[in-house]
Formats: C-alpha cells, structure tokens, sequence
C-alpha cells in the first residue's frame, strides 16, 4: 500500500479563502506518490497522521461536509470544533471507517481508508482507540470486564496479561478502586474515565473523543481535561477531541480544526487560530450571539447583522 506523506503540515483553508478547494490531486500528493517520489519535508509543519483529503460527505442531497482538507498532527491534541450539526461526528465517524465519503480520500498513518474492505479496514482500526460520546461502556459487564473487552475480542493474550493491562489503564485514570462496578454504578466522570481506560487497551496510536466532557460539571470537565493531557503525554499517542468547550479546548489542545456550514473554516496551531480575524472564528472562539453563526447552523441569510469591524476587539479566553 502506497504511503501518504506524514511530514506535511496541518493545512489551512478558509471559507471562501485562498486555499480552499485543495485536495491531495491539487498538493500534488497523488501524482508524487505515483511517480513513487517522496514528498519534500515542510520544516515548519509537524509530521501528520491523518491527512483528509477533499472529504466530501452527503446524506441524499444534504451535503454535510465538503470538499474538506486538513492534516491532524501526530502525537499532539487536535480539537475540531464548530456549531452543532455542522458534520464533526459524522467526520470523525469517516475516520473511523463507520462512514464511506462520496468524494476524497481519508489518509489514516500512511493508509487511504477510502474503499477499503471490511478486513483491511479492521486492520487499520487496530490503531484507533474511540471514546464515544457517553462513554459507549456495556451496561452488564462490570468495569474490569469493559476495559478488558478489546483485548479479549481482538487479541490472543492470556488473563493474566490481560489483567496486567486492564489494571495499569485503570490505574491511569484512577477507577483502580472501582473495577467491580457496572456503568449504572458509577458517575457520569467515571464512565467517561472508563471509556478512557477502555479506548487505551489496545495502546492506540490515534484516540478519538467524540464530546468527551458533555453532561460533566466544570470541575469533573477540568479533570479530565488533566487526565486527557496527562495521559497524552504518556503515551505519546495522537488525540482528536470534538468538543464545544472552549476552556477546555485551551486548556488541552495543540491544534484546532473550526467547521463551519460543511466547510473547514481553518486548522492551525492554537495560537495562530486564536490570533485570526475571520469573524467565524472570533465569534466561534469567543462565544458570541451576533455574528456569521446563526442560531440554525444551515440557514444562509442575506441579511447581515454584524461587520467585520464587531470582532477587531473581542477577546478570546485562553487559559
Ligand atoms: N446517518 C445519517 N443519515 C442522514 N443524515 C445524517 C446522518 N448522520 C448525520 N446526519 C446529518 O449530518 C449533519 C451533521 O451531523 P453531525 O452529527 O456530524 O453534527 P455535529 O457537528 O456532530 O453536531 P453536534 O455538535 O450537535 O454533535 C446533521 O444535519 C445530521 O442530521
Ligand atoms: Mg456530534
């Protein structure tokens, strides 16, 4: 299988910008990989794992995302962020293989996972550790035995190794005293926690979060934001986080991917996008009412109600 180039940078693409459009084709990626050259390092750039290339999803004539492409840096925590129904869960769900795009191809540690099958993908999942949403635990089987289900269903190891693992992942996230209780036990962070120690088994080099914090209280979102970072930092792993949290965003995230009406607004280190003046992004990142982001994600308007002159001074909290 050809390899993608993983020294490229994240790249930017701003709605209605410059760069948007660009897809592996226009980098030039396909034609240097076909003529079997290596890609020149960008210097600057980070080395990426994932690279999207043109991903173009519809659900009938609704196309949810378009045309998008960004590169999510290896070893570091990127969040993708945007309004509610803009496409994040449907984008990381292509990721994962769950979702096949229309258009574009989906470069997971060297492997486009467009169009594979089904056995060929499994392999390329064997890399992925996923958080869902609410945590996604077995509600019969106590926590032990969730940790322990990836292990048990995807590999040969004996008990005892599993158990070695099961204990140092939930060591890590501090449940080693709750190991016999079932999800309907326990509270909101610790099923959140778990579903951590769960997405760790298999010591992935890619951990997805889909809303990780959503239905926790701002000290439990503050844990585990450490938590996050703490165990990022330890294992060396890529994290992807979809959230909607800002202060946890800046409080976890080296990168940041903004979506907006199926389009990437931008992807960029966190400084550089908290720095942007691209009123989506001010109004985004500072949580404003007034501005391009309208209460219904899909609806265009020509009515405008703001000017680019609303965002030259709004502050965006970083912590
Ligand atoms: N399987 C599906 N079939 C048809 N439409 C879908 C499907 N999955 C998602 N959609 C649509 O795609 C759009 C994006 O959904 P998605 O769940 O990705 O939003 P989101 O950005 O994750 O929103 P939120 O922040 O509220 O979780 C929505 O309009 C949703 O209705
Ligand atoms: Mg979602």
């Amino acid at each position: 299988m050809a390899k993608a180039s993983s020294t490229r940078g994240i790249r930017t693409a701003g709605v209605g910008g410059s760069t948007r459009g660009k897809t592996a084709k226009s980098t030039g990626v396909r034609t240097r990989r076909a003529r079997g050259e290596a890609t020149a390092p960008a210097l600057e750039a980070p080395e990426s794992i994932i690279q999207l290339r043109g991903v173009t999803k519809r659900f009938g004539s609704h196309t949810v995302l378009s045309d998008v492409t960004f590169d999510i840096p290896k070893g570091q925590i990127t969040a993708i962020m945007g309004p509610s129904g803009t496409g994040k869960s449907v984008l990381l769900k292509n990721i994962i293989g769950l979702l096949r795009p229309e258009e574009g191809e989906i470069w997971v540690d060297g492997t486009n996972i467009v169009g594979l099958h089904e056995r060929q993908l499994y392999d390329v999942r064997r890399k992925l550790g996923v958080l869902f949403q609410d945590g996604a635990l077995f509600g019969s089987m106590n926590i032990y035995d969730n940790v322990a289900f990836p292990l048990r269903e995807h590999t040969d190891k004996p008990e005892d190794e599993i158990k070695r693992i099961v204990h140092e992942k939930c060591e890590m996230v501090g449940l080693m005293d709750h190991l016999t209780k079932i999800p309907g036990e326990i509270s909101g962070g610790m099923k959140k926690r778990a579903g951590l120690a769960r997405a760790l088994a298999m010591d992935p080099e890619i951990v997805l979060f889909d809303e990780p914090d959503s239905g926790l209280d701002p000290v439990r979102v503050a844990y585990l934001d450490n938590l996050v970072r703490e165990t990022q930092a330890e294992t060396g792993a890529t994290f992807v986080i979809i959230t909607h949290n800002i202060p946890s965003v800046m409080r976890t995230a080296d990168f940041i991917a903004v979506l907006f009406r199926s389009n990437l607004v931008r992807a960029a280190s966190k400084a550089e996008m908290v720095a942007d003046p691209n009123p989506v992004l001010r109004q985004f990142l500072a949580g404003l009412p007034k501005g391009p982001i309208g209460m219904d994600e899909m609806a265009q308007t020509d009515e405008q109600d703001w000017t680019e002159d609303d965002f030259k001074n709004v502050q965006v909290m970083t912590v």
